[in-house]
């Protein structure tokens, strides 16, 4: 049995797919109830993984966990170790965390320092691991959603700076992998998507994928400041434009993981774009 967090959003729902559809039994972990077109025959169980106490029942008998730390408990919270020791006491033999490729690139950022703490305590942990560091999510372009659906418009920082933004789905299919296969304990992967991609690269390549003109209007850094701030932690806005506007040459580069473990080349933005066209329409 695979334990999966996360499992409505962007990483997970494709991850528990993936799974379900490889045969395994799958718990898919949430606060809220699943969304009615969610994979059937998949088991939920509504945890929150801020009380480390709730996922124990959640836990127990699994043979894998997928962890994922989404919005706020990427944030201060119970030590990490207690999480990974309530997992083994259960009975967990393997965990994949996902992390991010900031724990490569600038160790020590404070924006990632939760992420750090759990890194080392899967590490610590008595469990096989695989650590997946993953660069800027394509899906972080969701955030120009609804200025697509109203106005056509897409507003942000750092028009030209290229990153090569890893598709979610290509973080599950690994992870899937890392999962259900041997060959993966104790290694760490660097995902990315297949090329760098600038802002305005990828708001052309969503009005490609809606067949319509897009304008992209370039915020600075201050505007992009003032906007991130209303939903995330002031350290964690400053890193994240950090790493958008003054990438490390590192942080630039696509990595081989993904091709790697999948045998098959990353996703392009493009791909995702195309995917995700609902979103934007
Ligand atoms: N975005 C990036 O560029 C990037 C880069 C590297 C790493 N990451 C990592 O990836 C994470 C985001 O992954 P994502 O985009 O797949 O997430 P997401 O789409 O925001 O989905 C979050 C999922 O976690 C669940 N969740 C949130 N808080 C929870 C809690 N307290 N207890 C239990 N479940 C909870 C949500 O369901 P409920 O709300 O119903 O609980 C949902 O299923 C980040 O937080 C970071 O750790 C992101």
């Amino acid at each position: 049995m695979i334990v999966v967090t996360g499992a409505t959003g962007n990483v997970g729902r494709p991850l528990v797919a993936a799974l379900a559809e490889a045969g395994e039994e799958v718990v898919a972990v949430s606060r809220r109830p699943l969304p009615p077109d969610y994979p059937a025959g998949v088991r939920h169980a509504q945890a929150d993984l801020a009380d480390f106490a709730s996922m124990r029942p959640v836990l127990e008998g699994a043979d894998a966990f997928f962890l994922l730390l989404a919005g706020d408990l990427n944030g201060p919270g119970e030590s990490a170790s207690a999480l990974l020791d309530i997992a083994e006491e259960a009975g967990v033999e393997r965990v994949v965390l996902l992390s991010s490729q900031i724990n490569e690139t600038r160790p020590g950022a404070v924006s990632h320092a939760r992420l750090s703490e759990f890194e080392e305590a899967v590490r610590n942990s008595g469990l096989d691991f695989t650590i997946l560091r993953a660069g800027g999510f394509a899906s972080n372009a969701l955030a120009w959603a609804e200025s697509v659906r109203a106005r056509r418009t897409v507003l942000a920082p750092f028009a030209d700076v290229a990153l090569p933004v890893v598709d979610p789905a290509d973080i599950a299919d690994v992870a899937a992998v890392a999962l259900r296969e041997d060959g993966h304990t104790g290694r760490t992967y660097v995902l990315t998507g297949p090329e760098a991609v600038t802002p305005r690269e990828q708001a052309a390549a969503i009005a490609e994928a809606l067949g319509e003109e897009v304008t992209f209007v370039e915020l600075t850094r201050e505007q992009a400041r003032a906007h991130l701030s209303r939903f995330m932690p002031e350290a964690v806005v400053d890193g994240t434009l950090d790493v958008l506007g003054k990438p490390l040459p590192a942080e630039q580069e696509v990595g081989p993981d993904v091709e790697k473990v999948l045998q098959r080349p990353a996703r392009p933005f493009g791909e995702w774009a195309a995917r995700t066209l609902p979103a934007f329409r």
